[in-house]
């Protein structure tokens, strides 16, 4: 673990059930991410790839193993500990974009912002940065799916947060649409530093990544290094 680690887990395993009914959701993955890096993560349904995200994130706990993020152990931090975590060191964005309904897209980022204690102004310019400046008064229902999903983006990062960890994030877009919010997410990285790790089940989605993990019954089975990742915009569908 140096500085330049964003993530690292060692034996990581997790079981959900017991005796008969056991599953081992992960089984003893060792992973380290560099910071800055645009991580992808392929792999069957039901190979363990939510699970990952989760423990990483904080949201759940592994039955062993251990997890490091930004040099912080997870095993060591209690429930509030936990919840500063998630609130200041990761983004996360899912397949179902999680928005408040009653709150407007401005008001959906400003409540995150206020928690993670960001600048007065952190939430308009996040939504500036996803090319909503001129629906922040909008609440999510008067708003396209992939203009939610961009909201969903800003308000994972108006924090800025160093990790971003999205669970099929273009999953329930279009092929225009998610390439738009592809595009989105590797400028939030090139540009910003903010390390990625993404759940997708495309692999043309995996051509513009940096790395590529694949997961198969809770082992990383292959870890590929890209040469050359290809633009979002260069992307053949
Ligand atoms: N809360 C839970 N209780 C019991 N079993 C679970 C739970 N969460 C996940 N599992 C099991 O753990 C395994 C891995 O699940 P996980 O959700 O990580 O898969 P995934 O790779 O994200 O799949 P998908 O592509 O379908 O989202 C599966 O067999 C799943 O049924
Ligand atoms: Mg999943």
């Amino acid at each position: 673990m140096t500085g330049t680690t964003a993530v690292s887990t060692r034996e990581l395993t997790r079981v959900f059930g017991q005796g008969e009914v056991a599953v081992r959701a992960l089984d003893s993955v060792d992973l380290e991410i560099a910071k800055g890096e645009f991580v992808v993560l392929l792999g069957p349904s039901g190979s363990g790839k939510t699970t990952l995200l989760n423990l990483i994130g904080g949201i759940d706990e592994p039955t062993s193993g251990e997890i490091t993020v930004d040099d912080i152990s997870l095993a060591e931090l209690d429930g509030s500990g936990r919840t500063a975590f998630r609130r200041d060191h990761v983004g996360f964005v899912f397949q179902f974009f999680n928005l408040i309904p009653t709150l407007t897209a401005y008001e959906n980022v400003r409540l995150i912002t206020d928690i993670a204690g960001a600048d007065d102004d952190a939430a308009a310019t996040a939504l500036d940065a996803v090319g909503l400046s001129h629906r922040v008064s909008n609440f999510p229902a008067g708003l396209s799916g992939g203009e939610q999903q961009r909201v969903a983006v800003a308000r994972a990062v108006a924090k800025m947060p160093p990790l971003l960890l999205g669970d099929e994030p273009t999953g329930s877009l279009d092929l225009e649409t998610g390439r738009q919010v592809l595009a989105l997410l590797h400028r939030l990285n090139r540009e910003q530093g903010i390390t990625m790790l993404l759940v997708t089940h495309s692999a043309v989605i995996a051509e513009m990544a940096d790395r590529v993990l694949k997961l198969r019954d809770g082992r990383i089975v292959d870890d590929i290094r890209v040469a050359a990742p290809k633009p979002a915009d260069d992307l053949v569908w």
